[in-house]
């Protein structure tokens, strides 16, 4: 256990960080939100002048066609770009540099990401890139992108993230076999669309992945100790559509409303998780994508009910609240028991999304170092329920070591 007068100066500094973000000037972005409102973006975007625009994306959207309206319409308004279809899951600091490359010879003025939280994250750092003479890396940690980004206009293609309204921009540093955040005010995207009908093609798998990030976010923020009331109202309403939606996109990725939905819950949760912070669960899970290139959301899924349970003394009553919020658990029953009933809910969607409770790359020798690594990252970045020292985190993952490990 960590020394007590240790965790009352972690809770201190904690208070400190949560004081400051209340009163931080954070610059939301415009939304377009609906069917086909990522043409509402390109519009607006079109509007503002720039010259030529960076288009960020992945090779499978373009190769699924996902951005076929988006560049039409770009067509129609005679707006100037490129594209960079070169970042994949979990971006690497290389693939930011050859987007950054790309855009420094089309000398492109705005940036267009289009995808999941991986291109958007990528197109941030590109951005930031283009305004700032430093490397990659040493942009990340709080408060490094100093000269800000170019404007960025965001759509997510997934209902995950949040990226479209968060500050943070997630890059994996290959050589170091680390998964670094940047959080800067200045990440955050000028405007983002949620259009449900760039996600009708999203593989149910990732679907229901990437939607347990979004829960993951909500309830990270939810149950920190830096949530705020502001905060709260947006994570409550993440958790209540995601608990009612996402069952629904899963099994019928063509359901317009489902995915709307979702998307609104992703966003929501950006919101929350963007003040609030979130907790051991990305702690783990980043250093999961890092060493086995596990998807964020995957990653999230499996981590959260083993977290959750730790968790659990020290925020029965916060859980309890979400689950009397969605209805989880018996009407009248204790805090206690409706947190395990929350906990519990979010196992059992796992086993129907066919999400495993176990990581099948994990190894025991890893162990020391993933739990370093989640303690270090967590210590001053999240104010979680319930701190672990190391020998509790590594008990805590050896949970997900497979079985026949
Ligand atoms: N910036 C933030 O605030 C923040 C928050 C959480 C996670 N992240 C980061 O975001 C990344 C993960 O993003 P993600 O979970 O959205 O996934 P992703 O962007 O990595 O995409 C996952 C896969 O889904 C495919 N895909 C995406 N949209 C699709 C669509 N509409 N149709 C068909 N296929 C589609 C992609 O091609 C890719 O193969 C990680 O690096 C994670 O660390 C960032
Ligand atoms: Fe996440």
């Amino acid at each position: 256990m960590l020394h007590a007068l240790e965790v009352l100066f972690l809770r201190i500094y904690m208070m400190i960080f949560k004081a400051v973000t209340a009163i931080m000037p954070f610059k939301w972005p415009k939304v377009f939100e609906g069917n086909q409102s990522s043409l509402d973006l390109v519009r607006h975007m079109a509007q503002k002048g720039h010259g030529s625009i960076l288009i960020v994306t992945d090779a499978v959207l373009m190769k699924l066609g996902v951005l076929n309206n988006i560049l039409a319409e770009l067509d129609k308004l005679q707006v100037k770009y490129a594209v960079y279809d070169g970042v994949e899951p979990n971006p690497t600091v290389q693939q930011i540099e050859a987007g950054y490359q790309i855009l420094k010879q089309n000398n492109a003025q705005a940036i267009l990401a289009v995808g999941g939280g991986s291109p958007i994250d990528a197109a941030k750092m590109i951005g930031a890139r283009a305004k700032n003479e430093k490397p990659i890396v040493k942009m990340t940690g709080l408060f490094r992108v100093w000269r800000g980004m170019l404007p960025l206009y965001a759509v997510p293609t997934t209902a995950g993230t949040g990226s479209e309204c968060t500050i943070a921009a997630v890059v994996t540093d290959t050589a170091n076999k680390r998964k670094l955040a940047a959080m800067d005010l200045k990440l955050m995207p000028t405007a983002a669309a949620l259009d449900p009908s760039l996600m009708v093609g999203l593989p149910a798998h990732i679907t229901a992945a990437t939607g347990m990030d979004a829960l993951t976010h909500a309830v990270e923020a939810y149950v920190s100790r830096n949530a705020m009331k502001k905060t709260d109202e947006k994570a409550v309403e993440a958790t209540k559509l995601i608990m009612q939606y996402l069952e629904t996109a899963v099994a019928d990725g063509s359901n317009l409303e489902a995915r709307q939905k979702m998307a609104r819950a992703s966003h929501l949760a950006g919101i929350a998780f963007t003040q609030a912070g979130v907790g051991y669960v990305h702690a783990i899970a980043h250093k999961f994508g890092a060493l086995y290139h596990t998807p964020h959301g995957l990653a999230n899924a499996i981590v959260m009910p083993y977290v959750l349970d730790y968790s659990l003394p020290n925020c029965a009553s916060r859980l309890a609240e979400l689950a009397r919020h969605c209805g989880i658990g018996q009407a009248g029953a204790d805090d206690v028991h409706l947190a395990q009933a929350f906990v519990q809910r979010i196992r059992d969607m796992n086993a129907k999304f066919g999400i495993p409770t176990e990581l099948k790359d994990l190894k025991a020798s890893d162990i020391p170092e993933i739990a370093k690594s989640a303690i270090g990252e967590a210590r001053f970045t999240y104010a979680v329920p319930r701190y672990m020292d190391k020998p509790v985190a590594e008990q805590v993952i050896r949970h997900m070591l497979p079985k026949a490990a």
